[in-house]
């Protein structure tokens, strides 16, 4: 098991025994950038994990080590600030939130990695970032509500990788429950879990194999595209605070007064939310088909008018909607790569996976990797381990 083997590398490079943490990546049934509006989304936390192994060092140092990278990296506790050596930035941010919040953080080392492809939608920054969260407030006795960490890793996010994200990927990781899905409000950060029982639909995620290079500064953009529309609708509707709070209706009136394409960022958003309400109802009526039927026009409102997809992430939703035994197909996370998210009948999973690779060689040119993901727990503190 991979924690084993880490905790034999920090052994092995420390000399001491450290913490173990469990910190999953996720996925969205749907509900896509709805969250930095206000909105509803719909994720899980997947068996794709990282792993820590931390330890208190009784000095003023910080050691970090990226097992999978094979690379270390060294600071003094004061020296928590953006640098250069990005893997190291996301730990650093997290460390540097617990300073703001004025704990003092001693020493301490930290070796890390994981299942979670980098750069594939499922929210590997969101993983190392709650994973040592956690292990920090362990290990420092600071008793942090798992809602607070999840603020703090989103913060060492915008602060420290640049990227103005909601709180669904932090919060995911941190409130994930195996076999269900959490249908998350945004907004008051009320949540709810819906049973999802993955021996009958399969969650198959297929990797574009393009990474979302462009997704940082694209991100920000939306962003300030869905400001720009709250902008506008509040001088008529002052109780409008959030794009959470509009209506199709409410847009199409004030459509000339905004460009073209903030009108479209704004319809994605207010649309989206509404699908995700429906999509929880039918997934309460056990109708995986009409579920499906949402997130194929997720999908859609995310290629045309969000426009933050791709050709390749086109492609394989397209070839996924003609392949018997699937209910629903889209692209998943900030876009522009990554993986897309498909729910898939277990009787055709076999005969999905092939033809699905088949098809996207064909077309794209491109091996396409799929991953078979079960539902799992939030962020966890693991046993000691006995033996190295
Ligand atoms: C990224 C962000 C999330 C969310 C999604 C889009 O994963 O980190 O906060 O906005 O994109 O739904």
């Amino acid at each position: 098991m991979l924690a084993h083997l880490l905790a034999a590398s920090f052994q092995r490079q420390f000399n001491y025994s450290p913490l173990l943490v469990r910190a999953p990546g996720r996925v969205n049934l749907i509900g896509e950038h709805t969250d930095y509006n206000g909105g509803f989304v719909l994720p899980a936390a997947i068996d794709k994990e990282i792993y820590f192994a931390v330890g208190l060092n009784g000095t003023e140092t910080v050691r970090l080590h990226s097992y999978d990278k094979d690379e270390s990296y060294t600071a003094t506790v004061g020296e928590m600030r953006r640098g250069n050596t990005l893997w190291a930035n996301y730990l650093k941010g997290v460390v540097a939130q617990f300073q703001k919040r004025g704990v003092t953080v001693p020493g301490f080392d930290c070796v890390f990695g994981g299942t979670v492809p980098m750069g594939a939608g499922l929210s590997s920054s969101a993983a190392v970032e709650c994973g040592l969260a956690l292990a920090l407030d362990a290990l420092l006795g600071t008793n942090l509500s798992r809602l607070e960490l999840a603020r703090m890793a989103q913060l060492a996010e915008h602060e420290f990788a640049g990227v103005q994200c909601g709180i669904m990927d932090q919060f995911a990781s941190l409130f994930g429950r195996p076999g269900h899905v959490v249908r998350l409000d945004c907004r008051s950060l009320e949540y709810e879990y819906f049973p999802f029982n993955t021996d009958s639909c399969h969650i198959v995620l297929c990797n574009s194999g393009v990474k979302h290079s462009l997704a940082s500064s694209e991100y920000n953009l939306r962003r300030q595209e869905c400001e720009q529309g709250v902008a506008v609708l509040r001088q008529h509707y002052p109780e409008v605070q959030s794009l959470r709070d509009a209506t199709p209706e409410q847009l199409h009136r004030h459509r000339p007064e905004m460009s073209d394409v903030v009108y479209r960022r704004c319809l994605y958003v207010v649309q989206e939310n509404l699908r995700v309400e429906a999509a929880c109802q039918h997934l309460m009526d056990g109708d995986l088909a009409a579920f499906g039927r949402q997130m194929y026009a997720s999908h859609a409102g995310l290629r045309d008018d969000y426009q933050v997809s791709c050709r390749e992430l086109d492609v394989l939703v397209q070839i996924a909607q003609g392949i018997p035994g699937v209910y629903g197909a889209r692209m998943m996370g900030g876009g522009f790569g990554g993986c897309t998210i498909n729910l898939v009948d277990v009787a055709h999973l076999d005969s999905f996976t092939q033809h699905i690779s088949e098809a996207y060689q064909r077309q794209v040119g491109i091996p396409l990797e799929t991953y078979h993901t079960t539902i799992v727990g939030g962020v966890d503190v693991l046993e000691p381990v006995q033996k190295f």
